[in-house]
């Protein structure tokens, strides 16, 4: 597997960013706000220095996709376009090969069955090939999502298969043979689903009939390996490019998610017809938290459709909304306008999901009061299904003014549900008391902080890294546990940086570099740092051992509190630092005034509301106090 580069491997699923010689990223393999997750391209290797997974490129897509080491293989054969060799496999294997790894081999089966008819028979070109060329697909597109083609005649798909020796019964199992052993798609040009790697869980297919009384499309049934609600179409070929863009577009059909790719719009899925379930909005938040729902003009019921979507919010997704002209949906409209065209004209489009719901309704109610108090009601409920409370209280503001009523009327209205929620989740004899209390939706806080200190923070911990890397520290090695705890922060000083690198470098080839390391360095300045660092040693007193009731010869002991307590030190001055700098930022876009930089400064209370959590914490570890002041 040496052709699979590490970036590309690791990148269809993590968005990576250059930091140095390497690429950072947030890890996939544990929950975190900054980036420590690494990849290093020279050697192909990936480590994260929060939660320590590591390895190449088939551990990354064995652990990322719970794949066996087999399946790993092929998927990056796949992906790079090689050949696996066959190996031979034992009864064991054998046996394991499940009934649902024979649904999907019967299934890729039927895709290149279907894809062969459409390509490659006269039938196939002539009816269906033509049609998707009609509706302006072209052959790499075709390709790309792997349409297909089923003869109108009875059964010829069904008997190639069991030919090819494939169990009726299972073939009616997956659908694609009804009760007679007829073929169940028979005359309709086809739409191949695959779940998220590629593999494909059933078909959908359109008639070319006009008749109204043929339903547009028939659809593969649930099985074992395709469950509707727990996928999204098009999820396979967008993946990446949501990463990559953070941001999914959702629509309704399967010809918009392909025409919006062949328009170069590659971060589309669609929910294909039905209600966006939960499990639909999980599989999407694990590659972004933003969509933008792309609504065809003609949907009948919008709102009743923007109902549906409570349940992205409940999920904490940032949902904007598009409602496209009358006449268009996602597919006609890119069309007409080009990618780029379609691009503006969402750009200008977009609304906030709720101010959405706000305005439709508004206009809807003409001023009754009574249809009023019902929209209240309404958008009070989407509000309330929030989970973060700032972003609650900031629309609990702006709607209040688009609706003309009292702030406190819609906070009061939120907690009335808010504690309804949190009562409903509480055992009876609990939910008396729990009445009293009032569920806080708005939280101020404000704080001002004095600190003075600069540059030695991060020399503390170079001096840290010379002097232990003999050290273990309840079993880790003590320069692998300094670099874990400094993975996400970022060394200013650029000398220090260096020598902070340099110690990641060994660290990932599995090296921990000895002091004698520096001391004969080509770069002079490491080298220089090294020596002086290291002739001045830093000593402990026998006060300090005293004072934290240990003896001073329990080296391990006072190992740890000093790598604790110096990387606090360091985090919290830049911490500090980087709160001053978001809060500057807030007052600036407040002072302003401008209704479109919302998500701009909800994104700084957030980080804001953050970092003070972390100081808080890294207070503790440092014991230094640092007083809040309210103004
Ligand atoms: P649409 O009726 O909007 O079709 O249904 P479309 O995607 O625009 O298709 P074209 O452009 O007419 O070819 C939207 C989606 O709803 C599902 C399909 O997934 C379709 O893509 N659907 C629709 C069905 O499953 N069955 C139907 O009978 C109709
Ligand atoms: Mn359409």
């Amino acid at each position: 597997m040496d052709a699979a580069r590490i970036d590309e491997v690791v990148g269809d699923f993590v968005r990576l960013k250059k930091r140095g010689v390497n690429l950072i990223g947030l890890c996939p393999f544990h929950d975190e706000k900054t980036p420590s997750f690494n990849v290093s391209v020279a050697r192909g290797i990936y480590k994260c220095f929060g939660c320590g997974k590591g390895g190449n490129s088939v551990s990354f897509v064995m652990e990322h996709e719970h794949f066996t080491y087999r399946e790993a293989l092929v998927y990056l054969a796949n992906k790079y376009n090689i050949e696996v060799e066959e190996t031979e496999r034992t009864d064991e294997e054998l046996q394991e090969e499940t009934r649902k790894e024979s649904l999907y081999i019967i299934n890729a089966f039927a895709q290149q069955f279907f894809q062969e008819q459409l390509l490659q028979t006269e039938e196939g070109t002539s009816i269906g090939l033509s049609y998707f060329e009609e509706r302006g697909l072209t052959r790499d597109t075709i390709d790309k999502f792997k349409l297909g083609y089923c003869p109108a005649e009875g059964e010829v798909f069904t008997q190639t298969a069991i030919q090819a020796g494939y169990k009726l019964e299972l073939l009616q199992q997956l659908g694609l043979s009804n009760q007679y052993g007829k073929d169940f798609f028979r005359g309709r040009v086809l739409f191949t689903i695959h779940n998220v790697s590629g593999k494909v869980l059933g078909f959908g297919g359109r008639t070319l009939s006009a008749d109204k009384k043929i339903p547009k499309y028939v659809n593969s049934p649930e099985t074992e390996i395709y469950f509707k609600s727990k996928i999204v179409y098009g999820i396979h070929q967008a993946r990446k490019a949501i990463v990559q863009q953070d941001s999914c577009f959702l629509v309704e059909g399967y010809m918009d998610v392909i025409s919006l790719h062949q328009g170069g719009i590659e971060n589309v899925v669609a929910s294909s017809g039905t209600a966006l379930t939960q499990e639909q909005v999980r599989l999407i938040k694990r590659y972004t938290q933003h969509v933008v729902i792309l609504y065809d003009g003609d949907a009948a019921g919008v709102k009743a459709a923007l109902r549906g979507l409570d349940i992205a919010l409940e999920e904490g997704l940032n949902v904007k909304v598009v409602l496209l002209p009358a006449e268009d949906d996602p597919d006609t409209l890119v069309q007409k306008l080009g990618g780029e065209g379609f691009r503006k004209y969402v750009e200008e489009n977009r609304k906030d999901l709720i101010h959405l719901k706000t305005d439709l309704f508004l206009s809807e109610a003409k001023g009754d009061p009574v249809k009023i108090a019902a929209i209240i009601k309404d958008i009070v409920a989407s509000i309330a299904k929030i989970p973060d409370s700032i972003t609650r209280s900031l629309y609990v503001k702006q709607t209040a003014k688009m609706l003309e009523v009292e702030e406190q009327l819609l906070i009061s209205e939120t907690n009335k549900i808010l504690r309804k929620g949190a009562m409903d989740k509480l055992p009876p004899q609990d939910k008396a008391s729990a009445e009293t209390s009032d569920t806080p939706v708005i939280q101020r806080e404000q704080n001002n902080f004095t600190f003075h200190f600069d540059e030695p923070q991060e020399r503390d911990i170079i001096r840290l890294l010379l002097d232990n890397s003999a050290y273990e520290v309840e079993g880790e090695n003590a320069i692998a546990r300094i670099l874990r705890n400094l993975s996400d922060v970022e060394i200013d000083h650029p000398v220090y940086a260096r020598m902070v690198e340099a110690y990641k470098t060994g660290f990932e080839q599995g090296i921990f570099l000895p002091q004698s390391h520096f001391m004969h360095h080509d770069d002079i300045e490491l080298r220089q740092l090294a020596i002086d660092l290291l002739q001045t040693p830093y000593e402990l007193s026998d006060n300090w051992g005293k004072m934290h009731d240990v003896p001073i010869t329990d080296k391990q002991f006072l190992v740890r509190k000093d790598i604790v307590k110096s990387i606090s030190l360091l985090k919290l001055k830049k911490i500090l630092r980087m709160k001053s700098d978001v809060e500057a930022r807030m007052k600036e876009l407040q002072d302003a005034n401008d209704p479109s930089t919302l998500d701009e400064i909800i994104m700084c209370i957030k980080e804001s509301m953050q970092l003070q959590q972390f100081i808080q914490k890294l207070s503790a570890d440092t014991g230094t106090i640092v007083l809040p002041v309210i103004r």
